[in-house]
Formats: structure tokens, sequence, C-alpha cells
């Protein structure tokens, strides 16, 4: 008997107010034409005065409890990707639990930036297969605009709010790539690319601190290690990219998520693509678009999904599942 953890719902928030590329225009150099054909992005979602990383993620964890047929009662471990908390503590996943009313279970933060959601997926994942936990809320949600440097236009253009979230159970599979559920996982970091993209500031320097990146360096790598991720964790279970029915990838640039498409072999109309209306969301992307390619009627039952993420760290990885 194998045991797998399965996708019983998924659900997104996204903050009200909606940012078009024209009005970076007003704030620094910069052109709707540079950002778009630069990073596909067109607009952004950004958070109120006041609203926060676990206030949108309880939002989001709401959908997916409704879309599983769940009640927060229902659920074993919270775990939520996030780089922006909003207290250094308690955990972001705390203040969900008590927002959606849970008062049960565990729950707890996974910070590893744009690649956190697929590092709290695998995270669940080894709880559900160990049996520690039968079913897992995995969000990821994120506030990026709070650490933008407004003056600094190769950054600040990039990046958007929001949060993306889903509930996974445990069920039992036969052990073969035809199974329902998470079917393969590859992680990676390398800390001597810490330099390339990172926060100058946190508590231990006493600051909140802007993202800086040297994103022509981060885009480099991107390109080569998203595909390389994908290969083995495809390859750890005999699969290959003409298998996929879609990738689901970590949404940071258009022409990274069509260079690793072409690498894989998967044509772009087989990639869920919402980086023109998210912006850079940080951990929440994957979730925000796997959430948004349900809703859209892309993403079905039975489908073989590639998710791949890469951020600060460098941390990037990969999850195969078969919805
Ligand atoms: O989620 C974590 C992972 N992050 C990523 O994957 C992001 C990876 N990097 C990227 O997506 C791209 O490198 C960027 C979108 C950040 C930049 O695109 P690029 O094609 O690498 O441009 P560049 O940095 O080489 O800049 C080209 C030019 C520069 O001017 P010069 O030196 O050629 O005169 C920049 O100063 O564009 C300039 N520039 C801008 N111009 C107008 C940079 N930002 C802007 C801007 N508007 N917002």
């Amino acid at each position: 008997m194998t045991i797998r953890a399965v996708v019983r719902g998924t659900g997104h928030y996204l903050p009200e107010r909606i940012v078009p590329n024209s009005e970076f225009e007003t704030i620094v150099d910069t052109s709707d034409e540079w950002i778009r054909s630069r990073s596909g992005i067109e607009r952004r979602h950004f958070a109120a005065d006041g609203e926060t990383t676990s206030q949108m993620a309880a939002n989001a964890a709401e959908k997916a409890l409704a879309a599983a047929g769940m009640t927060a009662a229902d659920i074993d471990a919270l775990i939520v990707a996030t780089s922006t908390a909003d207290l250094t503590f308690p955990s972001a996943a705390t203040m969900v639990q008590s927002a959606i009313g849970m008062t049960g279970g565990f729950a707890f933060d996974v910070q590893a930036v744009c690649a956190g959601f697929v590092y709290a997926l695998a995270n669940a994942n080894a709880l559900i297969i160990s049996g520690q936990a039968e079913r897992v809320l995995v969000i990821g949600a994120e506030t990026f605009s709070r650490i933008m440097d407004w003056t600094d236009r190769s950054t600040c253009v990039l990046f958007g709010d929001g949060a993306g979230a889903l509930v996974l159970e445990a069920q039992e599979g036969d052990g073969t790539t035809a199974d329902t559920g998470i079917l393969s996982i590859d992680l990676n970091s390398d800390g001597r690319l810490k330099d390339i993209l990172y926060v100058d500031g946190g508590v231990s320097t006493q600051s909140t601190g802007y993202l800086r990146m040297e994103g022509k360096e981060v885009f480099r790598h991107a390109v080569e290690k998203l595909a390389d991720t994908a290969h083995k964790a495809l390859g750890k279970i005999g699969l290959s990219g003409s298998d996929v029915d879609w990738i689901v990838p970590h949404q940071a640039n258009l022409r990274i998520i069509k260079a690793t498409a072409q690498k894989m072999g998967v044509p772009l109309e087989r990639v869920v693509v919402t980086v023109q209306d998210h912006g850079n969301t940080s951990a929440a992307s994957i979730p925000l678009a796997l959430s948004v390619g349900v809703e859209r009627g892309q993403i079905k039952k039975g489908d073989l999904i590639v998710t791949e993420a890469i951020g600060g760290g460098l941390a990037w990885g990969s999850v195969v599942l078969r919805w």
C-alpha cells in the first residue's frame, strides 16, 4: 500500500487594489512597454494599508476548505509558505489557525522565499506519508509590496501581493504513476548564491529592509535550474516532459516561463500563466496559479502537473503530482 497526498480543494485571494504598469511611470523612470516586454507583467495587486499576509492567507484557506467540502476542524496540520509574515513571531500559520477557527492540530511557517510553496508541499507530503497528519492545509501568502524599494525601478515593478491555498488529504494508491496525488519531489539550495537575491534587513539588523536583486544573474540561474529540477523530479518516476499535461510554474517572468517550458519540450498552451495579472507573488504564485488554473477549467482531474520555482537562497525545486 502506498499513501499519497491528494489535492482535495484549492482557493485564492487577491487584494482589491489592482495596480497597472502605467502607475509606475509616475514614480520611477520606466514604461509599460519595458515592463511588459522584459517580464510579461501587465498589472499586480497590492494589499490595502493594514491588510496582512495572514489575513490574505486565511481568506484563501477558507476558499480551499469550502472547495474541499471541509471545515477547519478536519485539518491536522497547517503550513504557510511566506517570507513576509505579519510579525517576527508567532508564525503566520498560527495566526491563520486562529483566524479560521482551527483549534486542534499544529501549524508552522516555511521560509524558502519564491520556492517556499514547493518546500511547503514537500513538508506536507512528508507529514502525510509518514502518518503524522491526514489532512494538511498548505498556503502560500505574501505582501512583497512591503519590502519594495520604491526608488529601485529594477525591482519595484516586478512584485505583487496575494495568497493561494490547497487542501491535501491522505489516500491509498497502488504505487504507480497512475496514482492521484504527489508522485515525486526534487528540492535544492545553494547558499553560495545568497547575495544575488536578498532583503537587506531583518530582526538581527533591527530593520525591515528592502528586496535587492541582481536580476540578470537570477534570470540566468532560473532558466538553467528550473528545467533541471523538473527533469530530475520527472526522471525519478520514469516520466518526461511529454507526459506532462500542465506546467504550473513560479510566476516571476514570462521569458523564464517560456524558456523552461521549451527546455522541457512542453508547448506554452500547456502552461498555466498568471504573471500578467499577478506579477511575482513569491511563495503565493504557485498556489495562486493552481487555483486560477482550476477556476479557468484548465486543470482537470487526472492531469499530470509539474510545479517548479526558484528564489532567494538560491532555493529551488519542483513537485510532480496527478490532480
Ligand atoms: O522570484 C524570484 C526569482 N526572480 C526572478 O526570476 C527574476 C529574474 N530576473 C528577471 O526577471 C529579469 O532579469 C528582469 C525583469 C529583472 C530584468 O530584465 P533584463 O532583461 O535582465 O534587464 P536588465 O536587468 O539587463 O536591464 C536592461 C536595462 C538596463 O539598462 P542598461 O544598463 O542596459 O542601460 C536597466 O537599467 O533596463 C534597465 N531597466 C529598466 N528600464 C526601464 C531596469 N529596470 C527597468 C525598468 N524600466 N523598470
